[in-house]
C-alpha cells in the first residue's frame, strides 16, 4: 500500500524534479525546453504524485479535437508495481472527463515490449487500436496505439469506481 501520496497540477517550480524522474524513465527523455513548452500551452494535462514533496510519478498529455492523448506516464523505479501509476492515470481519465463533453478517446502510444504499461493501461479498459512501425528511434521498436472510447458508458465508470476503491488514502484533486 503506498501511503502519503498528493496528486496534483505540475507546474515549471516541479521542473528539475520532472526532468530527474523523465531522464531515469525513458531512453528519450523531454529536452528541459519541451518541458517548459509543454507545461505552458494550454489544452495540456500534467500531473505529479508527490510523497512528502518528493515526486514519486508524472503523467501527462493534450487535447486534439475530440481525443485526448496520453504523451507520457512514469513512476519512480524503486516503488514501480504499488499502484502509483494507477492512481496518476486515474485521476488522468477523472480530470479528461471533466475537460469537456465533447472528448470521445483517449489514446497513446506503448513499445511493443512495455509489458507493464501495456497491463496498466488495459486494466483501465484501454484497447489495441494500431501498431505505428519502428516508432521509437533509439531501437526502432513499434508502438501500439491504444485507445479508450465509450467514456460515457456505466462500464468505465464501474471500472473507475473499482480502481478508486483500492486506494483509499490517497490525497486525490479533484475526486471526493
Ligand atoms: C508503466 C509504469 C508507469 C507503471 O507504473 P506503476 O507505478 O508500476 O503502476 P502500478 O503499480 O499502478 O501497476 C499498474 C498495473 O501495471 C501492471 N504491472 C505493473 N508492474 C508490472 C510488472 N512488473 N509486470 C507486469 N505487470 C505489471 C499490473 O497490471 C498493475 O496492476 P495491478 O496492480 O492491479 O495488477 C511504470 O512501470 C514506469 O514508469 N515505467 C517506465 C516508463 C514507462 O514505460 N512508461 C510508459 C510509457 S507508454
Amino acid at each position: 500500500m503506498i501511503r502519503d501520496l498528493e496528486i496534483r497540477s505540475i507546474t515549471k517550480d516541479d521542473l528539475e524534479k520532472v526532468i530527474e524522474l523523465d531522464n531515469a524513465s525513458f531512453p528519450e527523455p523531454w529536452s528541459k525546453s519541451l518541458w517548459n513548452v509543454e507545461l505552458s500551452r494550454n489544452q495540456r494535462i500534467y500531473l505529479g504524485a508527490f510523497q512528502k514533496k518528493e515526486l514519486v510519478g508524472f503523467i501527462g498529455g493534450l487535447l486534439a479535437h475530440t481525443d485526448f492523448h496520453i504523451t507520457t506516464v512514469a513512476t519512480k523505479e524503486s516503488i514501480r508495481n504499488l499502484g502509483v501509476g494507477s492512481v496518476i492515470l486515474f485521476e488522468m481519465l477523472h480530470q479528461i472527463l471533466g475537460l469537456s463533453a465533447e472528448v470521445d478517446s483517449i489514446t497513446l502510444e506503448v513499445r511493443s515490449s512495455n509489458k507493464p504499461a501495456q497491463a496498466l493501461y488495459r486494466k483501465f479498459g484501454f484497447a489495441p487500436v494500431g501498431l505505428r512501425r519502428a516508432y521509437y528511434q533509439d531501437n526502432d521498436e513499434d508502438a501500439i496505439i491504444m485507445s479508450l472510447e465509450n467514456l460515457q458508458s456505466a462500464n468505465l465508470q464501474d471500472r473507475l469506481a473499482k480502481i478508486r476503491k483500492r486506494f483509499p488514502l490517497i490525497n486525490f484533486v479533484g475526486v471526493q
